[in-house]
C-alpha cells in the first residue's frame, strides 16, 4: 500500500479525534457528537412535550454535576486516606452519567441550567466540609445526596411510565439504570459507617432539604 495512503488508513482516527471529541464550554465533561438526528429523546410532538424533557435533561444534568463537584471535593481532602479508591470509584460513575446527559443536551440542543456556577461551588464546598468531618461525614454527605438523586429519579420515571413507556423507552433505560448506580452509592455510604457520624441524621436533612432547593431551582433556571 502506498505510504501516504496507509499513513492517511492509520493515522485517521489521531486525526479526526480531537474535532470530534468536544468539551461542553461550561462544565467541561468531554461531549460526543452524534451522527444521528436524536439519541435518547424522541423528536417532540409538540412545545409541551419538548419543554417537559428539555426541563428533566436540565435538572438531571446539573445534579450529575453537582454529584461531580461533591466527589471532587471530598478527593481533596480524603483522596489520600483510605477512603481514597471508594470515593474514586463512585465519582468514575458519576462522569460517565453526566457524559451521558451532556451528550443528550447537545444531541437536542437542550441549554444547561444557568445555576451550574453556583454548583460548581456549592457542590465542592459541600463534598469538602463534609469530608472534614472525616470518612463518616463523606459518607453521609453521599447517603443523604444519593438518597435525593435516586428520589428525584424514581419521580421522573414514574413519570414518563403514566405518560408513555414506549416512547420514551431509551430515556427510561438511561435513568433506571443511573438511578441504580444512585443506590449503589447511597448503600456504600451506609455500609461505610455513615451513620456513626454524631449529628448523622441533622446533616442529612439539611443536606437533603438543600438538593431538594437545587433540584426545584435547576428545573426552572
Ligand atoms: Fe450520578
Ligand atoms: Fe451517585
Amino acid at each position: 500500500m502506498h505510504r501516504a495512503t496507509q499513513t492517511a488508513l492509520y493515522e485517521w482516527p489521531h486525526i479526526v479525534g480531537p474535532a470530534v471529541t468536544r468539551q461542553c464550554l461550561k462544565c467541561k465533561a468531554p461531549m460526543r457528537q452524534s451522527l444521528r438526528a436524536y439519541s435518547v429523546l424522541p423528536p417532540p410532538r409538540d412545545s409541551e412535550e419538548k419543554e417537559m424533557l428539555a426541563r428533566m435533561i436540565r435538572v438531571d444534568h446539573a445534579g450529575e454535576y453537582g454529584a461531580n463537584r461533591i466527589y471532587a471535593g471530598q478527593m481533596a481532602v480524603l483522596g489520600r486516606s483510605g477512603s481514597g479508591p471508594l470515593i474514586q470509584e463512585m465519582w468514575d460513575q458519576e462522569k460517565k452519567h453526566l457524559g451521558k446527559f451532556t451528550e443528550i443536551m447537545a444531541d437536542n440542543r437542550v441549554r444547561p441550567t444557568a445555576l451550574l456556577p453556583l454548583w460548581n461551588v456549592a457542590g465542592f464546598v459541600l463534598g469538602a466540609t463534609t469530608a472534614l468531618l472525616g470518612k463518616e461525614g463523606a459518607m453521609a454527605c453521599t447517603v443523604a445526596v444519593e438518597e435525593s438523586i435516586s428520589e428525584h429519579y424514581n419521580s421522573q420515571i414514574r413519570l414518563l411510565m403514566e405518560k408513555d413507556p414506549e416512547r420514551y423507552t431509551e430515556l427510561l433505560k438511561v435513568i433506571k439504570e443511573f438511578r441504580d448506580d444512585e443506590m449503589e452509592h447511597h448503600d456504600t455510604g451506609l455500609e461505610h459507617d455513615a451513620e456513626s457520624l454524631p449529628g448523622y441524621w441533622l446533616l442529612k436533612n439539611a443536606i437533603q432539604l438543600g438538593c431538594k432547593a437545587a433540584i426545584y431551582a435547576s428545573k426552572r433556571l
